[in-house]
């Protein structure tokens, strides 16, 4: 895949466009921003922690020394911390909202709100968030990019233990996050007139993710990955694509590689993962977990 020729034919120009964008200092979200820094957008970068934002910013500004990037601070894990972001965001322009930041094999623990961490930061914030910011982005007609993962496929939903704290293996911890992450927000944009949604899979690539291994393992994991999977720049394509497509609001679709979910050009294509009952379950648990934490 040709990274300009890819880019040109996906996208247009984003002057004028405002995108916010959760987890920009991660291996992703790094790659995110360039391209979007690229086609002329004004960025609002929505991390957890300070330095690493300032240092994007510093590095992007001098690459961009025109563009307007600016930075609120949100860690997911903190609910009042989502909160206050949500109001600070509230009353500006959005015409993007990439819901990026993810978790995957980390030490699990339950978050002040009462939840599983990997749960609440791959699913309920992001819900949460873009609930919230539908005022806001129906104003601009705006669109919300989901990140989400193949993993959401390793397991179905199960309606007894709904966030899996019964489940050992992190990929199936992982994968249910963003199971609840991909058909809540479906469903939540079915019947949504003024704003989008397009969800988007970037296939598999190095970053951070696999930080928390043991040191030995993460040192061949990466080895591995860099071998065999495309640069973070070229999985970002996935979701520049998802944020010009427009997707089906009748059936559940994704942008993701075009070979096994993995290699080859972005593509949008359906999302057979789940079925009507399941996906409305979900949806339900999304609603009434979002009603619970906002009141
Ligand atoms: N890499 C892959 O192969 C792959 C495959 C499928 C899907 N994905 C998805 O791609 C997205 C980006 O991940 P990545 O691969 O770029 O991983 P990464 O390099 O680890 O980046 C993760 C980002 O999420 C942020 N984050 C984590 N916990 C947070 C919290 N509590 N509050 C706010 N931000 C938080 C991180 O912030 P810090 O910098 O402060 O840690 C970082 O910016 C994730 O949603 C992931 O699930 C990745």
């Amino acid at each position: 895949m040709n990274y300009k020729k890819c880019l040109n034919k996906n996208t247009k120009s984003l002057q004028g466009k405002v995108a916010a964008i959760t987890g920009s200092t991660g291996g992703l979200g790094s790659a995110i921003c360039q391209t979007l820094c690229e086609l002329g957008a004004e960025l609002i970068l929505l991390d957890r922690n300070e330095e690493k934002a300032n240092e994007q910013i510093k590095n992007l500004t001098a690459l961009f020394p025109t563009l307007k990037i600016s930075f609120i601070k949100v860690d997911l894990l903190n609910f009042e911390s989502v909160k206050n972001c949500c109001e600070k965001l509230k009353n500006t322009k959005l015409d993007y909202l990439i819901l990026n930041a993810g978790i995957y094999n980390v030490k699990r623990e339950k978050t002040s709100l009462g939840f599983d961490n990997v749960f609440q930061v791959n699913f309920l914030m992001p819900y949460y968030i873009t609930k919230t910011l539908l005022p806001t982005l129906r104003r601009a007609n705006g669109k919300v990019v989901a990140v989400s993962s193949i993993a959401h496929n390793y397991s179905k939903t199960d309606e007894n233990d709904i966030e899996f704290l019964n489940e050992k293996k992190n990929s199936k911890i992982y994968g249910n996050s963003k199971r609840f992450l991909t058909y809540s927000l479906f469903k939540l944009f079915e019947n949504e007139d003024s704003a989008g949604l397009t969800l988007a899979h970037p296939g598999i690539t190095l970053t951070n993710m696999t930080n928390h291994y043991p040191k030995a393992i993460n040192w061949l994991v990466k080895i591995g990955i860099k071998i065999l999977f495309p640069s973070p720049k070229k999985a970002s394509q996935n979701i520049i694509k998802a944020m010009f497509v427009d997707a089906s609001k009748n059936e559940p679709q994704w942008v993701g590689p075009q070979i096994f979910n993995i290699w080859g050009k972005p593509k949008l294509k359906d999302l057979k993962t789940s079925t009507n009952d399941e996906i409305e379950f979900v949806y339900s648990t999304a609603e009434s977990l979002y009603k619970t934490i906002a009141d």
